[in-house]
């Protein structure tokens, strides 16, 4: 029997009441006047309260006594590394990179910057952040210069956490050349950077701005130093994610304290069925939101055990490298991309690597970050022999907007539907006019307003630009920018998004920022990026390029700049490994680029001649390009 449509009802008939009953599991130092109330023009969640959410991450266990329970688990099958780390010793490596980054001049409300690989050193950077009051903004380590100045120059940190490189299958990569290269290019400097030091890769310092983080916190051990837990509103920024928007400018979304707390905290017990103490491995990484949430945040305010991965899930040293994992550290729950099992499922088709280990404390495999296909779902519930629930979240909301909630009790499966809307999102299906379509209707998929706990308040510093993108095109929601339908059952279904960005191996990346860098190529008069459909990937960027007039260089040649480009401003990450010179781009009289018709021109969807094109024989050029590569489905 599941306990969800209660929970749902209790939420709805009062949903302050619910969130009030939920903040009883987060320890306040002071609690909240008002549980909800639009301050200034924005949605906030406990005002009045005071709490520091480091302290319910690691001091409250340790008083609850957990200190010797493993808090930490950090495991590198690509450098063979392991170490476990207790709540008690997370605390002293907290307070002390706390009590640095205090030295270092960083105060309450300050931001940091964090650009580290997958290290233990990158969680404990950001509980540091969260027991000073600081802010943190964490940037993935595959991100290139550039993008890294975008964030520095938004954020404007005071210091920046960074390390001595990076590593990924077959090269290593120093970072403290990128990081320098950022500073450069940034207009805003922060005062000091702190550098782990790595085994592989020795970073050069920059004398009076760079610190070793080693030797710094063996200064601050032997000074007796340690950070205190600081007390911030609930309203106080804990972090700030840059995430893709249409632009070349990615979007700072700003996580609050208090709601973040309550809302992943609530989601441990209810939608993941896991308990204090068991062991939570989000295989992800703590530069995109699921890491966030759930490598570092929520499994530590539950006092469970979480996990630092630092390896592939294929090829570190091979497809078993999961099911080792999940034996080795007593796995309950895993939460990763499906693109990770296509990976797996590509090298081992008949599971041969799961039958070599022994994973039966293994209850659940969660899926989110891009579309679970069904084949990818039925294979590995056939080969672990364990629920599959594919579950579907934004960066802008932090947790899981619909699913199929495990610890409530779980629902009847239909394969392709996220299952139902988790309590604090009422759900409705739109269309273009704002009016909800029927049931089983295609439509843009809005949550009613107001967002629950944990949602983005706004956009770091551009309130203007946070109701632009997700407040005006629907009066009274907020715009998730996903289409799909619902069907009679209350079951959510995602088909697309309905603007620029994709979804690549899971990672979110704007076409409308790499058409910008490709747009920077001399040789380039206009471009289009467009997604399309990828076996491994879920999609792939391809790009198509038109020449200035004029230019008589080998195309071959301005094509391999062009995905070097995009490779040195946006990152390896963005994975362009296409570009094609096209002669004319196929466009609507009023000059719009049809986009959505070369994607399906490429996926073998079907199509329609649009009725507004310019020139009906670009759309054959661009079929000719696309087969000649051997891009189409
Ligand atoms: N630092 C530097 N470079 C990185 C990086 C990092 N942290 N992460 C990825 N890259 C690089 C890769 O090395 C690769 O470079 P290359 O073009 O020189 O080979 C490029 O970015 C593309 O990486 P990726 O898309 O990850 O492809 P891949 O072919 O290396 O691996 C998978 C494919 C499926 C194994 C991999 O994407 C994967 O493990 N995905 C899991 C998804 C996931 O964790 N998503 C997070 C959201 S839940
Ligand atoms: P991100 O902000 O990186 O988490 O990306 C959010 C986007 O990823 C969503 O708007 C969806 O388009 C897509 N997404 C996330 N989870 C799912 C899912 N389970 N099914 C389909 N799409 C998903």
């Amino acid at each position: 029997m599941t306990r969800y449509h209660e929970v749902y009802k209790s939420w709805l008939d009062d949903p302050e009441g619910f969130w009030s009953e939920a903040a009883k599991d987060v320890a306040w130092s002071k609690p909240a006047d008002q549980i909800f109330a639009n301050v200034d023009g924005l949605d906030r969640w406990f005002i009045g309260a005071r709490c520091n959410t480091c302290y319910n991450c690691v001091d409250r266990h340790i008083e609850d006594g957990r200190g010797e329970q493993a808090a930490v688990i950090y495991d590198s099958p690509i450098t063979g590394a392991k170490r476990t780390y207790t709540y008690n010793e997370l605390r002293d490596e907290v307070a002390t990179l706390g009590a640095i980054l205090q030295d270092l001049g960083v105060e309450e409300g300050d931001r940091v910057i964090v650009y580290m690989p997958m290290v233990p050193e990158a969680v404990f950077a950001m509980l540091a952040c969260a027991r000073i009051g600081a802010v943190h903004s964490v940037v993935f380590g595959g991100f290139a210069p550039k993008e890294l100045a975008t964030r520095i120059d938004d954020s404007t940190p005071k210091a920046i956490l960074s390390a001595s490189c990076g590593i990924e299958p077959g090269r290593v990569i120093s970072y403290k050349p990128l990081l320098d290269e950022a500073i450069e290019l940034s207009t805003s400097k922060p005062v000091a950077t702190l550098i782990l030091q790595r085994d592989e890769v020795t970073a050069e310092l920059v004398d009076g701005r760079d610190h070793d983080w080693q030797a710094s916190m063996a200064a601050a051990r032997a000074a007796g130093k340690a950070a205190d837990c600081v007390d911030v509103a609930a309203t106080d920024p804990l972090y700030i994610l840059y995430t893709s928007g249409t632009t070349g400018q990615p979007k700072g979304v700003v996580r609050d304290n208090g709601g973040h707390m309550v809302a992943l905290k609530w989601t441990m017990d209810n939608f993941y069925g896991v308990s204090p103490g068991e062991v939570f491995w989000a295989a992800s990484d703590v530069g995109w939101v699921v890491g966030h949430s759930y490598i570092t945040y929520a499994p530590l305010l539950h006092g469970a055990t979480t996990i630092v991965f630092e390896g592939k899930p294929i090829g570190t040293p091979d497809p078993g490298t999961f099911w080792r994992m999940i034996s080795e550290h007593k796995v309950t729950a895993l939460f990763t991309a499906p693109t990770a099992f296509r990976a797996i499922k590509k090298e081992d088709p008949d599971g041969n690597f799961i039958k070599k280990y022994d994973i039966s404390c293994l209850r659940t495999l969660f899926l989110a970050g891009e579309r679970a296909d069904p084949d990818t779902l039925h294979w590995a519930e056939d080969q672990l022999k364990v629920p599959v629930i594919d579950h579907w979240w934004q960066t802008e909301t932090g947790w899981t907007i619909a699913g199929n909630p495990v610890g409530l009790g779980t629902l009847p499966v239909k394969y392709g539907s996220l299952a139902v809307p988790m309590p604090g999102y009422e759900m409705h299906v739109l269309d273009d006019a704002g009016k909800e379509v029927a049931r089983g209707e295609l439509g843009a998929i809005c949550v009613k307003l107001p967002l629950p706990p944990c949602c983005l308040p706004t956009l770091w510093h551009n309130d203007e630009r946070f109701r632009e993108s997700y407040m005006e095109a629907f009066p009274g929601y907020y715009e998730t920018s996903d289409a799909g339908y619902m069907d009679e059952d209350g079951y959510l279904y995602i088909m697309a998004r309905t603007d620029d960005i994709i979804n690549v191996a899971g990672h979110r990346l704007s076409t409308g920022g790499m058409e910008e860098v490709l747009a920077g190529h001399p040789d380039v008069a206009e471009c289009a990026v467009v997604g399309i459909a990828d076996q491994l990937k879920g999609q792939i960027p391809v790009g198509f390029v038109v020449f200035k007039a004029g230019v008589n260089r080998p195309p071959e040649e301005v094509e391999r700049e062009c995905v070097q480009l995009v490779r040195d401003k946006i990152g390896a990450v963005a994975a362009l490994r296409v570009v094609m010179n096209v002669p004319r781009l196929p466009k609507t009289r009023s000059g719009k680029i049809l986009r959505g018709t070369i994607r399906k021109i490429a996926d073998g969807d079907d199509w329609n001649m649009p009725a507004t094109i310019d020139d009906p024989v670009i759309l054959d050029e661009i079929t000719t390009a696309l087969s000649g590569r051997g891009l189409v489905a």
